[in-house]
């Protein structure tokens, strides 16, 4: 019986208790935690797709992806706090909704961490060629520094990043706890330097017409398709909610630092997000020359943005630098290339953080069978699982190569919303099965929250653009044949094995015994 196969729940919190933490995350530790895991392509990148998508209105989008993410925050934390085990949403689905589900969220999952950690390498690519450019005068070809969808043939640059950072996890790198705190200061110092910069010079006449396509438009157009698609922009909060560990006083601590991270990054999207709007650039949607709207990440958009350029001109729709291009237009051409250089510098560390969040969820799932276990073998002298970290190395490498950026954010974030709308279910699920159990933290007014979590993710899936919507049911049939072909018959709970090995001498650091890659 497929539904049957729950993993206990205490056969995790076993697991749970052997690990027993030291708590000493504090809010504030908390809050830098989910800000330096959140920032990174969105807001670099991410800004020009959504001005494409919604024009000025885009600093509405901005505030519902936020929105979404809060109420969804608050569920992950409940579950988070309840069981702290490696797995994430994966794991919680196994404990609740049984083995098929959640390897069907774990399957889900790969969406959110591989294909996000493809977006932000793509993203890196064009700060990359930005920064040859603009310090360096050197023009890249365009077939090598872009994929077939946007003009080009391979992305090279992305490929040589995605390598890179897949290499140094093989080796056993983890990004330090200095080097993050480093990294989330000079993330938050480049999008403060630009508010501060463009904010004051801001034309009022550009934000006219607010909302140049509707709010909901055609295949992803309007304020509310650029919502789910720069949903992608705080992705990486669960972070937060993973740490509930490792902190001191849960109860108030995690949702300061979920709602404290998520409300300053929100803050800070919207100052930029209007910075952008009213440069001179403006953010009014690329048409073509006969005035239709052009998809973000289309052929006919590349094309028209080519012809606009040979012109001279370089829309904001049309910018791979996003940030760093609007700064270069007000004038301030030294500071649009150092807001290049942090970006180039800061990118790199959110692709490893998601390359490695991939490869210790496909760990979790073969140490439950689901996957063969050959695939978590450790490297007997760097101790990391190198067969699935090459595995998802090459394949976060390909889709970096030839997809663009917005179509990989947009499938990064059809997997979010999925994981999400498991999560709210799981957490009103657990508290009607099992009530009186000990919860660190309690999501508050629960039915309210999950029903926000489970309507607003649906309602942003429903907004992205139709191919993306497709990939998850795709995704999800493909990861259906492998279950019934592999992990129905191999999983270990279905052969009677509940235990769960988080300490197997033979197992990698757990992420939480290492010093974790995303710690502040
Ligand atoms: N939120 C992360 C980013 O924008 C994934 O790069």
């Amino acid at each position: 019986m497929i539904f049957g196969r729950v993993k206990p729940l205490d056969a995790i919190l076993r697991t749970a208790e052997k690990k027993s933490l030291h708590r000493s995350l504090g809010a504030l530790q908390l809050t830098l935690l989910g800000v330096g895991a959140i920032i990174g392509t969105g807001i670099f990148v991410l800004t020009s797709e959504a001005a494409q998508k919604a024009g000025p209105g885009m600093m509405i989008s901005f505030v519902i992806a936020g929105a979404v993410c809060a109420v969804a925050a608050l569920c992950y934390s409940e579950l988070a706090s309840m069981l702290p085990v490696s797995g994430s949403a994966y794991t919680y689905s196994y404990a609740v909704m049984g083995e098929m589900l959640a390897w069907l969220v774990g399957w889900a999952l790969v969406l959110e961490y591989a294909v996000a950690a493809s977006a932000v390498s793509v993203g890196w690519s064009g700060y990359f060629v930005g920064q040859l450019r603009g310090w360096f005068g050197i023009e890249l070809p365009t077939e090598l520094i872009a994929g077939p969808f946007a003009g080009g043939v391979i992305n090279l640059p992305a490929v040589f990043i995605a390598l890179l950072i897949t290499g140094l996890l093989i080796r056993g790198t983890t990004e330090s706890a200095r080097v993050n705190a480093v990294l989330v200061a000079i993330k938050v110092t480049a999008l403060t330097v630009f508010i501060v910069l463009a904010i004051p010079v801001m034309k009022m006449e550009n934000f006219e017409p607010f909302t140049p396509m509707g709010w909901a438009g055609h295949n992803g157009a309007g304020v509310i398709g650029a919502a789910a698609s720069i949903f992608f922009a705080y992705v990486g909060f669960d972070a937060v909610s993973t740490a509930a560990e490792e902190t001191k006083n849960p109860q108030r601590n995690v949702p300061i630092g979920l709602i404290g991270s998520l409300a300053i990054c929100t803050v800070f999207y919207m100052l930029v997000a209007a910075g952008a709007i009213g440069s001179p650039l403006g953010s009014q949607p690329v048409t073509s020359a006969m005035g239709e709207w052009l998809a973000p990440g289309s052929a006919g958009l590349s094309a028209r943005c080519t012809e606009l350029a040979a012109l001279g001109h370089e829309p904001l729709s049309c910018s791979k630098e996003a940030l760093a291009h609007v700064l270069r237009e007000i004038g301030y051409l030294n500071f649009g290339n150092l807001i290049g250089l942090a970006a180039f510098l800061a990118l790199p560390s959110v692709i490893l953080v998601m390359i490695y969040g991939q490869t210790r969820m496909f760990f979790v799932m073969s140490r439950d069978g689901l996957l063969p276990e050959k695939l978590s073998t450790v490297h007997p002298k760097w101790k990391t699982p190198h067969i699935i970290t090459a595995i998802t190395g090459i394949g976060v490498t390909l889709a970096a190569a030839f997809l663009p950026v917005g179509k990989l954010a947009d499938i990064a974030n059809a997997g979010t919303l999925a994981a999400f709308v498991a999560v709210a279910i799981c957490v009103v699920v657990l508290r009607r099965r099992e009530p009186n159990r000990h919860r660190p933290f309690r999501t508050p007014a629960l039915w309210l929250v999950a029903s926000a979590t489970v309507i607003g993710c649906v309602g942003l899936y429903l907004s992205l653009p139709f191919e993306a919507q497709m990939v998850l049911p795709i995704w999800g049939g493909v990861g259906l044949l492998l279950y019934f072909a592999y992990g129905y018959r191999a999983s270990h709970l279905g052969r009677g094995l509940v235990e769960v090995h988080e300490t197997d001498a033979d197992a990698p650091p757990p992420p939480q015994e290492v010093e974790r890659p995303f710690n502040a």
